[in-house]
Formats: C-alpha cells, structure tokens, sequence
C-alpha cells in the first residue's frame, strides 16, 4: 500500500544564495522565498492528504545575522501575514506560529494572534510557521512546564506539551546541505528526510510533487520488520 503524507516539514534554506547569485541584495532572496512559500502553502492544502505544513522561517540562531538582515526578516513577516489572511481563508487554512514569539515586535506579536484568531475554524491544512524556533528549546519548555504540572514524566505527556504534537512524515531541506539543524527533532524520529540541491527561491510545487510520490514508495517500518 502507498503511504499517506500527512505532515510535511521544510527548512527553507538557500534565499541569500539565490540572490548573491544574481548579484542581488540577500533580501531579494527573501522576498523570492516568501512568494515560494504562499504558492507551496496553497499546493498543500488543495492536497487530500496533507493536513499539516510545518516550514521553519526564522529559528533561534538567526538572531546572529546582521540587525539588517533580523529587521528585513520580521518586516517580511509582517507584510506576508497581513497579505495572506485573504489567501487563508480562500483556501480554508488555518495559520498557526511557533516558538517563543516574545522576542518579537509587539505589532508582530499582535498580526500573529489576530491572524491564528481569524482562521482557527479553517480545515483544509494547519500552516504552522516556525519563528525563533529550536527544537531543542521546545523540548525544555515541554519538560519544564510537566515538571511544574502532576502529569507523570513519559513519552506521552511530553508529547503533549510540545508545540508541534504530529509527527512528521516528509522532513524536506532544500539549499543542498544535509543538516537537520535543530528543527522538530522529536516529532521526525520517523520521517522520511529529503535533500534537494534547489535553492529556496527556485522550488517549486512540481518538485514538490515528485518528492511526495517517491514519499509514497517507500517501505516505511517505524522499527519492526516488514
Ligand atoms: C534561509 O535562507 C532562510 C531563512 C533564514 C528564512 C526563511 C524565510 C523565508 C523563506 C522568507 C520569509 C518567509 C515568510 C513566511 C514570509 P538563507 O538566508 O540561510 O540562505 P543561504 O543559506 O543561501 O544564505
């Protein structure tokens, strides 16, 4: 039988390469990578079987880019959101953000709360951006915040309190290298991992397509045997 994709994560890795190749600032690249996220989004939720996209936009480290660059990212962000609340609704989505926000601007914060309030209903796809994210500070807030509850410490109660609580079945990395750099290492202890050469700004739903259908061929045996 084929296998069901149901979670797909992406690092989105390559927009300042894009650019530099075209001898174009590091923020056009962005701008690109932003127009590749609305088109692979909308892929995602017109697809019968995937019901949870999760993309990393901005993790923990990213803070030690240039001022510039951090301002550039958040602005993006902001622009993006207000422009795809209309695009989310169209297309029954529902938006949701992760990571520990309170680093951001107020009026991002704020964009952030309004837009997961305005398409809580949606059903289509849960569109979760990851924003100074790491899993490895999810984890501790999960373990810290059962530590402080009567739950039991086991793999379920830890699970449960993690922001991201569907494992992951596509762990997709474009930009060519082959790194999982800190993103939902619990929930892709299962997940099939995909490396593609292609820069961001260059994927495309087509790609997509055909990693989804190798996806679909793969013996898949979580541990045991077949
Ligand atoms: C990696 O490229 C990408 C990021 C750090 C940010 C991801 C952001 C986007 C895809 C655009 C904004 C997203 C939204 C949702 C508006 P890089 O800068 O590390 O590229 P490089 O490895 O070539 O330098």
């Amino acid at each position: 039988m084929k296998n069901k994709v149901n979670h797909i994560a992406i690092i989105m890795d390559g927009n300042g390469r894009w650019a530099q190749n075209q001898g174009l600032k590091r923020s056009k690249g962005h701008e690109k990578g932003a127009e590749v996220v609305r088109e692979v989004t909308k892929y995602c939720a017109s697809h019968k079987d995937i019901n949870f996209l999760t993309l990393y936009a901005f993790s923990t480290e990213n803070w030690k880019r240039p001022k510039i660059e951090v301002d550039f990212l958040i602005k993006l962000l902001q622009v993006y959101l207000k422009k795809e609340l209309a695009l989310y609704l169209e297309n029954d989505i529902k938006f949701k953000a992760i990571g520990d926000l309170s680093r951001f601007p107020n009026s991002l914060q704020d964009l952030i709360i309004k837009t997961q309030k305005k398409t809580e209903h949606c059903k289509a796809l849960t569109h979760t951006l990851a924003l100074n994210y790491g899993s490895h500070d999810e984890i501790n807030r999960a373990l810290k915040s059962l530590n402080e509850s009567d739950l039991e410490l086991n793999i379920e109660n830890i699970q449960a309190k993690l922001d991201i609580k569907e494992n992951v079945d596509l762990f997709i990395r474009t930009g060519g290298d082959h790194r999982l750099s800190n993103f939902l290492l619990w929930q892709s202890s299962y997940a099939e991992l995909f490396f593609t050469d292609t820069l961001w700004p260059d994927f495309t739903t087509q790609e997509l397509e055909k990693i989804i259908e190798k996806f679909t061929t793969i013996e898949r045996r979580f541990g045991g045997l077949k």
